[in-house]
């Protein structure tokens, strides 16, 4: 694109979106320019703010006009680099801060209405304001949007028992790349009218239209939670517990949560975070919710067993609410403490959950035997296979090398190399080496049908 396009595009845009719309000066473009990771900076051409889906759309049909790329972009919190422009100056962001209405909560019907820019946390808080739960929740849920949530299709804490955004959407608003607005903001929870088309657009980061509205789908909020941190000798103790507690809790526990030792003295060193129980190889964060009054009596019931069988050696029972955020904010610390301790090479995979003991005694082997002096940092959501083997490299140790190394393992387990982050920028190369190439093929199929010029976030997902 030559300079004078760029020039006569931010003309255009500033001109349809009027003042606070567009910004254009290199201070306030900076924050959108970077990820979280401040691993991808890049410099967009402009960063332009629709309020309404009205606007979106002409922003869509401004930029495709003049042959200019966009990137939506909602909380900027994703970690794999899908959010952020490249170098060239050319490509606008497109961020859905400013639409950030929540239209309508249902307490009755169990859905609330929210625009993409919506933040993750204030329609939860919206949702509990009228005794409902809005389950989809992560650490970041402070700053992500809803929008961001629903084109990473992330997943988070409760998937164990609530399921991955995906099936938290009931309805999307929708703008594709010519501009066309689709409206499917139906609060339905069985629609098989047709294609359920939504679904494409859910976990498509932004390569293949602009989520600007969208219904979510709310559940009764259980009255009472049970919250607890274990300390565990192995992995395989781990699993065995997994199973203790779906025998003994049932659909109550809604959070299974595997730490490591590393992770814990991580978040103490740069977090100042205490870790309640005496030094262990692993920990547990177990949490269960229900509104029959049992529930305590059945978690100390579980604890009891847990010790008594030596697969916990150690357990702490939240006795308020307050201490159970306690526990939470050593696992909600981890992403922090671990970017503070140096470089970490972060690995968001799956494998089915009875391998996953075997998979982090043979990733542990590979890496001591293949990469001597990285530190594997292992923690994530075990209740539903996804472990963040997140790499602490050792100088000179490359990121491609490292990568390899662990998909390699993934792989001989039948997982995943994205559980929940997504590919963004970071995974585009693995992904074609671990997806079959007929699955790669069928992607970009998708792709040419929904976004023919390419404009629509290029370079993610798949490689331009
Ligand atoms: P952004 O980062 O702004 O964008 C992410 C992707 O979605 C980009 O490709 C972008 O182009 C696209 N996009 C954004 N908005 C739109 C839109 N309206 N229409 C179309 N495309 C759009 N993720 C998990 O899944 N589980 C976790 O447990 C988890 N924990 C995290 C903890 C921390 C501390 C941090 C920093 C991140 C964590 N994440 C987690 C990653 C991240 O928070 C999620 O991926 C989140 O869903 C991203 O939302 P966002 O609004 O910040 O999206
Ligand atoms: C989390 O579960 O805390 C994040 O998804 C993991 C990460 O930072 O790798
Ligand atoms: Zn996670």
């Amino acid at each position: 694109m030559s300079p004078e396009t760029t020039h006569d595009l931010v003309a255009r845009l500033a001109a349809r979106l009027g003042p606070g719309g567009l910004l254009t000066e290199e201070s306030d473009i900076a924050p959108f320019a970077i990820d979280w990771r401040r691993l991808f900076p890049g410099r967009p051409a402009c960063v332009a703010r629709p309020a309404s889906t009205a606007e979106v759309a002409d922003v869509v049909r401004i930029c495709r006009e003049a042959g200019a790329a966009l990137v939506p972009q909602g909380g900027n919190t994703g970690l794999a680099g899908g959010a952020v422009p490249d170098a060239s100056g050319t490509q606008v962001v497109l961020s859905l801060m400013r639409m950030n209405a929540i239209r309508a909560v249902d307490p009755v019907g169990l859905t609330l209405t929210a625009e993409a820019g919506c933040v993750l946390k204030a329609a939860q808080d919206a949702a509990a304001d009228v005794n409902r739960l809005l389950p989809v929740s992560f650490a970041a849920e402070g700053s992500a949007m809803v929008g961001g949530v629903i084109a990473t299709n992330a997943g988070g804490l409760n998937v164990v028992r609530y399921g991955m955004t995906r099936g938290n959407v009931l309805g999307l608003e929708v703008v594709l790349g010519d501009g066309t607005v689709v409206d499917g903001l139906r609060a339905l929870c069985k629609d098989n009218a047709g294609y359920d088309w939504k679904q494409l657009f859910i976990g498509s980061e932004g390569t293949l239209g602009i989520v600007t509205a969208a219904v979510l789908r709310l559940t009764a909020r259980p009255r009472h939670v049970a919250t607890a941190l274990l300390a565990v000798p192995d992995p395989q103790a781990a699993l065995r517990l997994f199973t203790l507690a779906q025998d003994e809790l049932g659909d109550a526990i809604q959070a299974f949560e595997l730490i490591s030792g590393l992770s814990l003295d991580l978040v103490a060193r740069h977090g100042g975070l205490r870790n309640p129980l005496g030094p262990a190889g692993w920990y547990l964060l177990v949490e269960a919710a229900s509104s029959l009054p049992s529930l305590r009596e059945a978690a100390e019931g579980v604890l009891a067993t847990a010790l008594e069988q030596g697969d916990a050696v150690d357990g702490v029972l939240a006795e308020s609410s307050q201490q159970a955020a306690g526990l939470w904010a050593l696992r909600e610390g981890i992403t922090e403490a671990e970017a503070k301790e140096g470089r970490g090479v972060k690995h968001d995979v799956s494998v089915p959950i009875t391998a996953i003991p075997a998979f982090l005694e043979a990733a542990g082997r590979a890496l001591a035997a293949d990469l001597p002096g990285a530190r594997a940092n292992a923690f994530g959501h075990m209740g539903d296979g996804n472990i963040h083997y997140n790499v602490l490299a050792a100088p000179g140790q490359t990121s491609e090398a490292i990568n390899q190394l662990v998909h390699g393992v993934v792989e001989d387990f039948g997982g995943s190399i994205s559980a929940e982050h997504g590919i963004g920028q970071y995974r585009v190369t693995e992904l074609v080496r671990h997806r079959r190439p007929g699955e790669i093929a069928l992607a970009r199929r998708i792709k040419a049908a929904l976004d023919p010029d390419g404009l629509l976030n290029p370079g993610k997902v798949l490689a331009r």
